[in-house]
């Protein structure tokens, strides 16, 4: 673990500072918390509102908070429409690269033009306002104006990522009950299409609610279209239904912009829901500040637009600040492990903002790869999802942004809608550390009883306040939205629960450890134990199941299970290939067990609770620590 006393300082270039969009991170902190509403009004300021917020903050029902109260806005009013009243009309938005090297590029005028038509043609399949859409998609501009086009007319959309399979597509459309799923024929993986068509088809058999199917043509798969329920978006788009021009339908604040389902400690995922007002506020300050963000910047996110960061930090945040944007479907190492840097060189991308696991997946290919390309433009580098290890952060800084450019780690969540935690471009760094909290956010480190542990010293990461970008509840149910998150403290108010241990340092520094619950971060997806263990229990010859994750050079951890066979079927080798397989089917390839150990009993608490901690220590060769609630 990273000794967080004795960590080197890395400070920022005078350059860097001298063109800083915060010039001074103690002064607005302070400020921040002190007169907290006071610090988002003005950031709300710079959005455009088609009516001003009666109230910044209604807190009347917490932990249940609004912002904005009153204000009516549209996100895609901020991310798109009024970019067309000045320069930004004809600069471009999008940038898309395809694996084959076909490129794509819209400006916002483009961009525009592409979603008024897909809005029309969602208008024209009877989507109305607060319908919820699935959304099922390769890393395409598409998926970009399907989300845009949903937020456009104030319908909600639901993106699935499109590396998930039929079961958790299904599930997940079930939960939000969609009448209307968009799809593409497929996607394309390391010079091979990937088909997604047919995988939206197995969940459409599954879940009856889908009555239309709008798919993109992204490849030359042959898929089969059902009549009446199934059309092409291209034909659609030629009929006149489909005009470029649509108005933004005004949305009240609060009103519900996208769910986005993500693991938990329960089976079921949760459908995090987030809105137009406050969420759009909170994305593009922390974009804007954390990224020091330039009218002439290229910014690239290399995350899939399907998961939070895709949401938050390729589509909206970025958008509403006029950023230019890079988006490569395709594999990091295709066909060669200088895929990225070229493209960063090809296009000038002055910042890049990605995961530790690309990081670490990248830097085992050895330095000759980026060394290879002129890597000057870029000014900045960012990191999410997991803790980055010291050696990869360094790496990072040294061969990627030659010892100029800052790393920004952010910490955050999909419920938090936004950075919580790091750097700006300011602020000196210690690797592997978030730094201090985004403007507003009190964040402490606690103990079992809530109270705030000692410097150095690991506890839980709360934060104490409301902010903007929060995730207003999981759809449909509010009651396990309070009862996973929220805790009233004595003195009446409501603390924030992340999930995650942490510490923090002498210095102020937050040092995220990682999830305390049974979540686990595998190459930076979230997955959830149970939902890894129910997939195995859905085959035929297991009867219980128990999933661990155990420390993995790149993927941060790796998935390890645990089966006890039904009476009749006998453990194998081609057996535990079978199950590991049946997961992937069932959940997706990033949730594929590494290994299955057959077993015949597990360790449980007298209540049932099966006793990762045991299993994984067991695995680790550690003490087992207290077993005083061990059944057996
Ligand atoms: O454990 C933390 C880890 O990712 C979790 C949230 O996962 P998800 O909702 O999928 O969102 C990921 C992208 C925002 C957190 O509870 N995490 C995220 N960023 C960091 C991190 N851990 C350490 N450092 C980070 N920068």
């Amino acid at each position: 673990m990273t000794d967080t006393h004795k960590s080197e300082l890395y400070y920022p270039s005078e350059d860097v500072i001298a063109q800083a969009n915060v010039s001074d991170y103690q002064a607005l902190y302070d400020y921040s918390v002190q007169d907290r509403e006071g610090f988002w009004a003005e950031q709300a300021a710079q959005l455009s509102w088609f009516k001003p917020w009666d109230r910044v903050l209604d807190e009347s029902n917490a932990p249940f908070y609004q912002w904005f109260v009153g204000g009516e806005i549209n996100i895609v009013h901020n991310a798109i429409d009024r970019h067309l009243l000045n320069a930004n009309r004809n600069k471009m938005a999008i940038i898309w690269e395809g694996e084959n090297g076909q490129v794509r590029n819209y400006s916002y005028n483009g961009l525009n033009r592409e979603v008024c038509q897909f809005a029309n043609v969602l208008k024209s399949m009877g989507v109305n306002k607060g319908d919820i859409v699935t959304i099922y998609m390769p890393q395409i501009p598409e998926l970009v104006f399907a989300m845009l086009a949903c937020a456009k007319i104030g319908a909600v959309h639901s993106v699935v990522y499109g590396g998930f399979s039929q079961e958790a597509l299904a599930s997940r459309i079930d939960d939000a009950q969609s009448r209307v799923l968009i799809t593409a024929d497929g996607g394309w993986r390391r010079g091979k299409a990937v088909d997604l068509k047919s995988v939206a088809d197995e969940a459409m058999k599954r879940s009856p609610s889908i009555e239309v199917c709008i798919c993109v043509k992204n490849n030359e798969l042959d898929v089969d279209m059902e009549p009446a329920r199934d059309f092409w978006l291209h034909d659609l788009k030629a009929l006149p239904i489909a005009s470029p021009k649509c108005e933004t339908e005004p949305t009240s604040a609060e009103d519900p912009l996208f769910i986005l389902y993500t693991s938990g400690t329960t089976g079921r995922p949760k459908g995090m829901l987030h809105t137009h007002g406050g969420y759009a506020v909170y994305t593009s300050t922390t974009h804007r500040m954390a990224f020091d963000i330039k009218p002439e910047d290229r910014w690239w996110c290399a995350a899939d637009p399907g998961w939070i960061t895709g949401h938050s930090y390729i589509v909206y945040g970025p958008l509403i600040n006029g950023a230019t944007l890079m988006l490569y479907e395709g594999a990091p190492n295709y066909p060669y492990p200088n895929r990225w840097w070229q493209i960063i060189e090809n296009y000038g991308i002055n910042i890049l903002y990605t995961s530790p696991t690309a990081i670490r997946g990248l830097m085992r290919f050895g330095d000759r790869w980026p060394q290879k390309h002129d890597l000057s433009s870029l000014r900045l580098l960012g990191s999410v999802g997991e803790p980055i290890n010291p050696e990869a952060w360094k790496w990072y800084h040294h061969v990627i942004g030659q010892d100029k450019c800052p790393i920004i780690d952010t910490w955050w969540q999909t419920e938090t809608g936004g950075f919580m935690a790091c750097p700006l471009p300011i602020t000196p760094l210690k690797p592997g550390s978030a730094t201090k909290p985004f403007f507003g956010n009190v964040m402490k480190v606690v103990d079992d009883q809530g109270n705030a542990v000692a410097a150095n010293e690991e506890g839980k990461l709360v934060i104490e306040n409301p902010w903007p970008g929060m995730a207003r509840t999981i759809f449909n149910d509010d009651a396990r939205y309070q009862e996973l998150y929220w805790s009233q403290q004595a003195d009446g108010h409501w603390r924030y629960l992340a999930g995650d241990s942490a510490k923090i340092d002498d210095d102020g520094y937050i040092w995220v450890i990682g999830r305390m619950d049974e979540v686990l971060k595998v190459s930076g997806y979230r997955l959830g134990t149970a939902e890894i263990e129910s997939a195995l229990v859905s085959n035929h010859n297991v009867s219980e199941a128990a999933a661990i994750g155990l420390p993995h050079e790149l993927k941060g951890s790796a998935i390890h299970t645990y089966v006890i066979l039904k009476e009749g079927a006998t453990a194998s080798k081609d057996l535990a290939v079978e199950l590991r397989e049946h997961v992937a089917k069932e959940m997706g390839r990033i949730a594929m067990p590494e290994s299955v150990e057959f077993v015949e009993s597990l360790p449980k608490t007298r209540s049932g609770k099966i006793m990762r901690r045991v299993l994984k220590a067991r695995a680790l060769g550690q003490d087992e620590g207290d077993l005083s609630t061990l059944e057996e």
